[in-house]
């Protein structure tokens, strides 16, 4: 059967959070939308699932983002805006620490139980990040002091610069390499990694894991998505991949320079990117011609569509110079959280082993076993290994691999964690419509090569994503405050044109 062809005010391209935020601010400003989807479910890079146990009882988990940090203030305002509510992560008892040399430490506070020298390298190299994001504005990293020069260099090499201790250099990285970027940490800058701490606020943010995995909506983090979908009702259109972009800028050559005027008041006179055109997408099960498209799919895809006439030179060139990290998260479910009863709280880190960090993930909410809101009685490890490490485990047969990641989890928090009822890897890095997590960076020098061209719209398409985000960057909130801000410049230009 023929596809239908919709006209819309605006086409948005990919029901992730960020694309569903445009959609849901520019439908509730009585612009006309609709949102196609590659897939068959909304939510992108979050995503509620089950997984079954040994008697074949199913268990929520959360395959994708859970997370939100007191910071991501706009996600938090739309979560309950959506009428969610969220559940802070289990935190009570002693967290442990694995040395380099696999000595298990038990502590409580937020400094890691190393030596008094490797500790006072650590607090150097944690207060020297945080006078680099001070120095930085956050939407604009390519402009800060140096910015070409810590660009230039990649973080491992900065933290040698100014530190020998190795120790206390692998527990820093991990928060920006393993624990976000989910890339070694030679492989990006020490600018990356400065926004990577920048977008949390400080670098200290990003060391405390009860800032930063401070909370989880009640129901799954793909519910805010699920939420502004069903507001969005008949205007999103699943399984259904955008392949291919037709765009101009000239809708109506009558008004295009009338138009054109009254935007180069807006933008400081700056070319007229960003006022309505006409775009026509094409997709497996629709056409929609629109004045506007917000094209929100992360940047490793954007390739994936063809445009007519193909994107500006530096769009292209830009586009190809960021890619996503990898990174397994592991679920393990047992009958009870064994570790709180030896008085753990299930947290674990440990700087260059395989596993580098582990925490409480125990349901709560009405995906609890009996059916009621409270706490379910199942104890769940949640757990990731990033980058070569996750290449290593794919590469061993399943059971194998299983075996030596429980094993690691073992090491932690003791023997009853090789006996999980359930056991699941999220295996971002394997879905087509995303392939990898938890999201995009630049490679050594791209941000500040092209970092100011990937929010400025090409003609009338707007781009909107976590990973180009400011605040919020690779983050839920990141996307929101994308796809809020799209849509904000589309009713803006409709605003200045009437
Ligand atoms: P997202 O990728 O979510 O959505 C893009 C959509 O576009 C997808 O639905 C895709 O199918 C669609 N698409 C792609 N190409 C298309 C095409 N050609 N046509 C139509 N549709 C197309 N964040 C956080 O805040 N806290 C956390 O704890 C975590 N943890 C975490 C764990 C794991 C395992 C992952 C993978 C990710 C996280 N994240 C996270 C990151 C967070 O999930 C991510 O930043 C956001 O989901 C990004 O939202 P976007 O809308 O930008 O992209």
């Amino acid at each position: 059967p023929a596809r239908p062809t919709l006209e819309r005010d605006v086409v948005v391209i990919g029901a992730g959070p960020a694309g569903l935020m445009a959609a849901y601010t520019l439908k509730k400003a009585g612009k006309s939308v609709a949102v196609i989807e590659a897939r068959q479910r909304v939510g992108g890079r979050t995503w509620n699932g089950a997984v079954r146990d040994i008697n074949g009882t199913e268990h929520f988990i959360e395959i994708g983002g859970q997370w939100i940090s007191p910071d991501q203030t706009r996600l938090i305002s739309l979560v309950d805006e959506l009428g969610l509510k969220t559940f802070k992560r289990y935190r009570d008892g002693d967290s442990v620490y694995l040395s380099p040399d696999g000595t298990r430490h038990t502590y409580s506070g937020d400094l890691m139980p190393v030596s008094d020298t490797t500790n006072a390298e650590m607090e150097k190299l944690i207060g020297l990040l945080n006078t680099k994001v001070m120095e930085m504005d956050v939407e604009r990293p390519w402009e800060m002091p140096d910015a070409t020069a810590l660009d230039s260099i990649s973080f491992t090499a900065w933290l040698k610069q100014h530190s020998d201790d190795q120790e206390a250099i692998d527990n820093v990285s991990i928060f920006v390499a393993s624990g976000m970027l989910t890339k070694p940490a030679h492989t990006f800058s020490a600018l990356q990694a400065i926004l990577m701490a920048a977008s949390a606020g400080s670098f200290s943010n990003l060391v405390d894991e009860d800032f930063i995995l401070d909370e989880r909506v009640v129901g799954g983090m793909q519910s805010v998505s699920l939420k502004m979908a069903e507001y969005l009702g008949d205007d999103v259109f699943l399984g259904s991949p955008v392949r291919q972009l037709n765009w101009t800028t000239e809708r109506d050559p009558a008004t295009a320079d009338q138009l054109n005027n009254v935007v180069a008041d807006v933008r400081n006179g700056v070319a007229n990117n960003g006022a309505p055109g006409e775009v026509i997408a094409y997709a497996d099960e629709v056409i929609v011609k629109a004045a506007n498209a917000v094209l929100a799919v992360p940047p490793n895809l954007y390739h994936r569509i063809q445009y007519v006439p193909p994107m500006p030179r530096e769009q292209m060139v830009a586009h190809q110079h960021l890619s996503m990290g990898l990174v397994i998260k592991i679920h393990a479910i047992y009958e009870t959280p064994f570790w709180r009863a030896k008085g753990l709280s299930g947290t674990g880190f440990g700087g260059g082993h395989m596993v580098q960090e582990v925490y409480d993930n125990t349901n709560y909410g009405p995906n609890a076993a009996n059916g009621t809101e409270g706490e379910d009685p199942h104890g769940v490890l949640v757990s990731f290994i990033s980058d070569v490490h996750a290449e290593a485990m794919w590469a061993l047969p399943e059971e194998e691999r299983k075996h030596r990641i429980l094993s690691e989890l073992a090491a932690y928090l003791g023997e009853e964690a090789m006996h999980p009822i359930a056991f699941y890897l999220s295996d971002m890095g394997a879905e087509e419509w995303t392939r990898g997590a938890y999201a995009a960076s630049y490679d050594l020098g791209g941000l500040s090569r092209w970092g100011d061209l990937q929010n400025q719209p090409t003609g009338p398409i707007y781009y909107a994503c976590s990973d180009i985000a400011a605040e919020g960057y690779q983050h839920v909130d990141g996307a929101v405050r994308q796809g809020e801000l799209a849509a904000n410049s589309i009713l803006q230009y409709a605003t200045v044109s009437a």
